[in-house]
């Protein structure tokens, strides 16, 4: 199996695919360190959101990006991290941050610096990494490159469900609504849009459970280890 410092797995798709159950799986199973990319852009917007900044304007949310002290740190082989001494927590998940989250990420400053600090993150050995584009962007040069989708309805009924737990209360169609619209932005905005890294293997997590979807992956990364 790869296992040298610079070794990453690469799993990309849209939102609610399934990509976070099965990457932090894959990387316990691998026993290398999970990294949640999408919690970075959601930090950055929790902390434009409680410094008042108008998320909708990308100068600002560029111009807060060099005021700001970030520290990563690795516990229980996952990434953690702070901005500013303070860890977000389940913060990143609220109502606001969802909202304005898509706006944050499409704005070039951002996914340059974004991209720069999870580049640095080999530093913490072999990585599982989840995103949009991280098999294209992040990290091209990754022979380890997975794409998970799902239907869309499916993805909104998974989505309402975690929520449900999280929240209490969820409603699909709401949630069909609020993931349609961040895909579109997703895949519209100019910079790094979501699209299929090159080399990727899709994986359509439809009708697969977590369990066939994680040893599908797992055995891709073992396999491509082995003596040809
Ligand atoms: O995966 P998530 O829902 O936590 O992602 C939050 C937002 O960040 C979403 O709008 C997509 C964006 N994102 C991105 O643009 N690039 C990544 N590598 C990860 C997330």
């Amino acid at each position: 199996m790869p296992n040298s410092a610079s070794s990453v797995v690469a799993i990309d798709g849209p939102s609610a695919s399934g990509k976070s159950t099965v990457s932090r799986r894959v990387a316990a199973e691998l026993d290398w360190c999970y990294v949640d990319s999408g919690a970075l852009y959601r930090g950055l917007t929790w902390k434009a959101l409680r410094e008042g900044v108008d998320t909708s304007r990308p100068e600002a949310v560029a111009a807060l990006i060099p005021r700001l002290a970030w520290e990563f740190a690795e516990a229980q082989r996952a990434l953690r991290f702070t901005i500013d001494g303070e860890d977000p927590g389940p913060q990143l998940r609220s109502e606001p941050v969802r909202e304005a989250v898509s706006d944050v990420a499409a704005v070039p400053e951002v996914r340059a610096f974004i991209v720069a600090e999870l580049r640095r993150l080999t530093a913490f050995g072999p990585l599982v990494m989840e995103g949009r584009d991280i098999g294209s962007v992040v990290f091209p040069a990754t022979p380890l490159k997975f794409y998970l989708d799902a239907d869309p309805l499916e993805r909104a009924r998974r989505r309402a469900q975690e929520l449900a737990q999280a929240e209490g209360h969820s409603d699909v169609g709401r949630v069909f609504d609020s993931l349609a619209r961040r895909d579109r932005k997703d895949a519209g905005r100019k910079t790094a849009p979501l699209q299929i890294p090159l080399g990727a293997q899709v994986i359509n997590s439809t009708a697969l459970s977590i369990e066939q979807v994680v040893a599908r992956i797992v055995a891709a990364v073992r396999g491509a280890a082995a003596p040809t």
